[in-house]
């Protein structure tokens, strides 16, 4: 096992980045919550830990907080923010409430550090870093000595050497801290002694490994939708297990142009029995009048563990149902959950009548840039490992209201234009999704002499890091023309092509 960090999450916005900030320097890292039991962090070895920020007051009745004995461990610690305050707090020291001293810091604050301390090695001696609090660090505990300060921060940053145990009230792990990442750097390779010695190459080694020893003479079972997560997954197992493992297209016919030929090409010869069910028809019929939004995803996740319960029997008893389950789903948040906007169905969900032993998840610790890195390394397609996000329902949710062939087929060919002009333009890789929409509305129009009433073609593109916000993409007029002149050349039946300039929110990312 490599050597681990842990994040302990005590419910600020940025824990996520803070472990991601980790493994780009190599170095394995999980987030935890703080109510893990200390004998749950000591079972996981650690070289070191970080404690996240968090948006209350260590004061508060029920601010998060952790037994004193995360002290006693003998591994170093770096609080960030409400960590930093928590670690002052739980050894001793005093927090004061900024808002009453004038300490307030939000934003970008010039910081000066005392580079003799490993934390600063190596690093200018003054930068701006990035503050955001409204408690501060009053007095120090025993043993602690200040080594940043700020105009209105004393102790910007504080260090106890001996104990290494280091806090900053600022964040090392956004960009707009200048040199944070190096600061994160040495904490790890200077302070705790880590090595940095994570990559793919060894991820995927060790990975398929561990798949061998757990399925054995096992079969396995994958439901492939083409997405990345599950083709990496298919890839993974069928370099562990080979034909022991059973992978299931369900083709709904609502994919993108092609895209059900081009799953095929990519799996059919890969070692595994790959079985791609061609339930196009079977969809449609079920979806046959449905306007409403919620009422077409529901019918489609029905109907899709159908399909794959009933091709699933066909195989008799599984051992194993492989789940394509990345990292963010997995982290148990130290925050309270989010609002539901759409019932998000994941076709790949998990079949409650298929008769299996155990889920294997085997890209449960990854995040998504570093499944695409192990996608490549296992030898994927670019075409596959860059696949922007598709919604399970497919295009059934852009098409507005009614789903018939027709509208099908239209919508398949305006995107797989759009998509042509995108990339052709060079901006697949900024663009995180683009798509076409067919809005089912009608208007007028010209075409040679003639009189037309067609639909209207809506284009979408989203720039965003975790889709639960996003901005439209500002794609150069020219691409767009060029877009829009061939949708209405190519294809029939559309007469107008419009840019949506919504950001989300107010909108969401699809139209329905
Ligand atoms: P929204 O439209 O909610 O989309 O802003 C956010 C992201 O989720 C995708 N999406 C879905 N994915 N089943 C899925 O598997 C769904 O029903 C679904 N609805 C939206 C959307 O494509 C975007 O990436």
């Amino acid at each position: 096992m490599s050597e681990t960090v842990l994040v302990i999450d005590f419910g600020g916005q940025y824990n996520q980045l803070i472990a991601r900030r980790v493994r780009e320097q190599h170095v394995y890292c999980e987030v935890v919550s703080y109510k893990t039991p200390i004998a749950d962090i000591r079972a996981k070895n650690p070289k070191g830990i970080i404690f996240t920020g968090g948006p209350k007051s260590v004061y508060l009745d029920d601010s998060p907080r952790m037994s004193g004995d995360i002290f006693t461990l003998g591994v170093p610690i770096l609080g960030i923010c409400y960590g930093a305050q928590f670690l002052v707090y739980g050894l001793g020291g005093e927090i004061g409430a900024a808002g009453e001293d004038s300490a307030a810091e939000f934003g970008r604050t010039d910081c000066s550090f005392d580079t003799g301390s490993p934390l600063f090695n190596g690093l200018k001696e003054s930068s701006v870093v990035w503050m955001s609090h409204n408690d501060y660090i009053k007095k120090l505990p025993d043993g602690f000595k200040t080594i940043a300060h700020s105009a209105k921060c004393p102790y910007a940053a504080i260090e106890n050497s001996e104990k290494k145990f280091y806090g900053t009230q600022f964040h090392p792990e956004v960009n707009h801290t200048e040199q944070g990442f190096n600061m994160l750097g040495n904490f790890l390779f200077k302070v705790c002694g880590c090595k940095g010695d994570w990559t793919m190459s060894g991820y995927a080694e060790t990975a398929v490994k561990e798949l061998r020893e757990k399925i054995g003479g096992g079969k396995a079972l994958l439901a492939l939708s083409g997405g990345v997560d599950s083709s990496v997954a298919c890839k993974l197992l069928a370099n562990a297990i080979g034909s022991q493992l059973t992978c299931i297209f369900v083709d709904h016919g609502l994919m993108r142009k092609n895209e059900g030929d081009e799953v095929e090409a990519a799996f059919k010869d890969s070692g595994v029995n790959f079985v791609r069910v061609n339930a196009g028809e079977r969809f449609l019929s079920r979806l046959k009048g449905v306007r409403s939004p919620e009422r077409k995803r529901k019918i489609i996740g029905k109907e899709f563990i159908r399909v794959f319960e009933e091709e699933a029997k066909k195989l008799g008893r599984v051992d194993f149902l492989v789940q394509g389950t990345i990292y963010p789903d997995v982290i148990e948040s130290g925050a309270g959950d989010a609002a539901v906007i759409k019932s998000h169905h994941n076709v790949g969900g998990l079949p409650k009548h298929v008769d299996f032993k155990e889920i294997v998840e085997p890209l449960r610790l990854l995040f998504k840039d570093e499944v695409r890195a192990l996608g490549v390394e296992l030898g994927l397609s670019e075409k596959l490992v860059w696949r922007q996000p598709f919604p399970g329902p497919g295009l059934a949710i852009r098409i507005i209201g009614d789903v018939t062939p027709e509208k099908v087929a239209l919508l398949q060919d305006a995107d797989a234009i759009f998509r042509e002009e995108i990339a052709a333009a060079k901006l697949d890789r900024d663009i995180n999704q683009y798509f076409a929409v067919l809005t089912s509305m009608r208007s007028v129009g010209v075409m040679g002499d003639t009189r037309t009433y067609d639909y209207t073609l809506a284009l979408r593109g989203v720039t965003t890091t975790d889709f639960m916000t996003a901005d439209f993409s500002r794609i150069p007029y020219d691409v767009l023309e060029r877009a829009s002149t061939r949708i209405v050349n190519e294809v029939g039946h559309i007469n107008r092509v419009v840019y949506d300039i919504t950001s989300k929110p107010p909108s969401t990312i699809e139209w329905e």
